[in-house]
């Protein structure tokens, strides 16, 4: 199996060098990996002066499954917004085809003190959230800051989704969550935006397909709170691109720390891109201190989506458990009574439990 490893920026190339390593050493299914590593992102622009140079995109394609860190630099919003680092993982993303965003939010139980929310609450969360990945206000035209007539500057993105785009994850919603346990919350804001009464509509047409899956509808504010209100009540949500950008950093707090969340993009095929969800956390970068497992866990859902190698999934998710369970934890999750370790001896233990 061909991947490619993508460390990026900052804490990127921390915690995506230990997933690699968990990878291969827990692959049960006798695939020979061959693992190359390129630059995205800022590394990217260093490298060849463009966040995904040609030359990685082209690796990429030439991949069966992708594993990536995390793009971006310190102060890099006041880039063009082509020159961002973050603007090679979406046109990674959109030249692939990915267009379904696997994000479960789990709470380990060990971690349940950890969780911003209180333990009766968020005992037994374990949801996924399903984020559109190629449309939205991400990819919209037109876009751009103009300046008007009477000079002043104007900023323009636009929400955009085609009724082909909304039905192809709502069919990947309804089929997760035929395997999960048949319930599916759509959340959208149809009160007020004309795209998302057509989001809602067409979700509801092939809910109709479905009629084994019980289907809600939420708007995005009720949502967000729901999320922080009741949210083991919630199963598969499908969403689109900005709002599943937003709900899962929400979700990621549930289960502890936004360095826990691990994440699967898909299009038609079997070829993937696994990420963790965090970003490139200039803040703690360089200092051996970030959480390496949800980039681990990514590796885990690469062996059970791309390789399909569910024996290895679950046995990097079981080595994650155990070294929880022994009481070992990043600074992220770090609570009384347990030990502080840092990224690299996290990954060293992940491997050891291998
Ligand atoms: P971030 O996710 O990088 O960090 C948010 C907060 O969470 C920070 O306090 C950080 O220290 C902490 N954090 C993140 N990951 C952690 C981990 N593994 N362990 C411990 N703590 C962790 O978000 P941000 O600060 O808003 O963005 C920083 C840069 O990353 C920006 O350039 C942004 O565009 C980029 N970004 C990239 C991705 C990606 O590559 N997929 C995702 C989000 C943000
Ligand atoms: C994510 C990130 C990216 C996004 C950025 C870095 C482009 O926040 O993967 O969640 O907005 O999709
Ligand atoms: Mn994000």
């Amino acid at each position: 199996m061909k991947v490619l490893v993508l460390p990026g920026d900052g804490i990127g190339p921390e915690v995506a060098r230990p997933a690699a390593a968990v990878l291969v050493a827990a692959a049960t299914r006798g695939h020979e990996f061959v693992l190359t590593e390129a630059p995205i992102g800022g590394a990217g622009i260093a490298a060849a002066g463009d966040p995904l140079p040609e030359a990685t995109a082209h690796l990429a394609e030439q991949s069966d499954a992708i594993l990536f860190g995390a793009a971006g630099i310190a102060g890099d919003t006041l880039l063009p917004a082509a020159r961002r680092p973050g603007a090679g993982l979406l046109r990674l993303r959109k030249r692939l085809g990915l267009f379904a965003n696997y994000r479960p939010a789990v709470l380990y139980p060990e971690l349940i003190d950890a969780s911003s929310l209180k333990p009766e609450i968020v005992r037994g969360l374990d949801l996924m959230i399903l984020r559109e990945l190629n449309g939205d206000a991400y990819f919209g035209e037109p876009r751009g800051v103009s300046v008007d007539a009477g000079g002043e500057r104007i900023g323009v993105n636009t929400m955009r989704y085609s009724e082909s785009e909304i039905r192809r994850i709502a069919h990947a919603g309804f089929r997760l969550a035929r395997k999960r346990t048949r319930k599916l919350c759509s959340v959208d804001k149809a009160n007020v935006l004309e795209v998302m009464k057509l989001w809602r509509e067409v979700v509801t047409e092939v809910g109709r397909e479905y009629p084994d899956v019980a289907l809600t509808h939420l708007f995005v504010d009720a949502a967000a709170m729901h999320l922080l209100r009741r949210p083991t009540d919630f199963d598969v949500i499908v969403t689109g691109n900005m709002f599943g950008d937003i709900l899962s950093d929400e979700a990621a707090m549930l289960t502890g720390s936004i360095g826990m969340l691990p994440s699967a993009s898909l299009g038609e095929g079997r070829r993937g891109l696994y990420e963790p969800v965090h970003g490139s956390a200039p803040d703690i970068a360089g200092r051996d201190i970030a959480n390496p497992l949800g980039a681990i866990l990514s590796s885990a859902m690469l062996l059970r989506l791309s390789a399909d190698d569910e024996a290895g999934a679950t046995r990097i998710e079981a080595a994650v458990r155990e070294v929880l369970a022994r009481g070992l934890r990043t600074a992220d999750i770090h609570t009384p009574g347990t030990t502080l370790v840092g990224t690299a001896a996290m990954g060293a233990a992940v491997l050891a439990a291998l």
